[in-house]
């Protein structure tokens, strides 16, 4: 059943009219987009309909979903923590918030809480490399960045994501 294809024929027949027909595979990243947003990742199912939709294989969009932080293969926590440790976030002690962080939530690296609320991820350069420990969450409902960021004060914005309907609220210190 192409479940993606049939429930969005619309949205996807206009984001490849977009492209001439000999280029629309160029339509995967919004096709992608699509289907995070209808299941929370791009499922095995959704990857062999984006590919067989755009005449791509199978693999090329796997690739894709590997190379790109923002779109996710397997079903996640709530809220996902993704933390630049790169080279100029790591020499402000980006590994060692990571580390200190996943000791605190009683995770490691990649996993997700018990209560499946929060995931803690490395990333690469999030153009802020002057105010490391910085992060972006990542929700079904799109992006937000906390920059100069410690221990506590992500903790004090966990806290508020446990709270009824609790909103991406940033903390007093951050
Ligand atoms: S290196 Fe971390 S934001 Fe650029």
């Amino acid at each position: 059943m192409n479940k993606i294809a049939e429930k969005y024929t619309d949205e996807i027949e206009k984001i490849i009219a977009k492209y001439p027909p000999e280029q629309k595979r160029s339509a995967v990243m919004s096709l992608l987009y699509i289907a995070q947003r209808e299941d929370g990742c791009v499922t095995k199912q959704d990857i062999k309909e984006i590919a067989e939709i755009l005449e791509m294989t199978t693999t090329e969009v796997k690739t894709l979903i590997g190379f790109y932080t923002l779109y996710h293969d397997k079903p996640g926590a709530k809220y996902r923590i993704q933390i630049c440790n790169d080279l100029p976030c790591a020499l402000r002690g980006a590994d060692e918030f990571i580390a200190k962080l996943c000791e605190e939530l009683g995770i490691q690296i990649g996993e997700t809480t018990d209560d499946g609320l929060v995931s803690v991820e490395p990333v690469m350069c999030l153009a802020a490399c002057d105010k490391a420990p910085m992060f972006q969450v990542q929700t079904g409902d799109g992006l937000e960045y906390h920059e100069l960021q410690s221990v506590e004060s992500t903790l004090e914005l966990i806290e508020t994501w446990k709270k009824p309907q609790g909103d991406l609220n940033t903390p007093k210190n951050g």
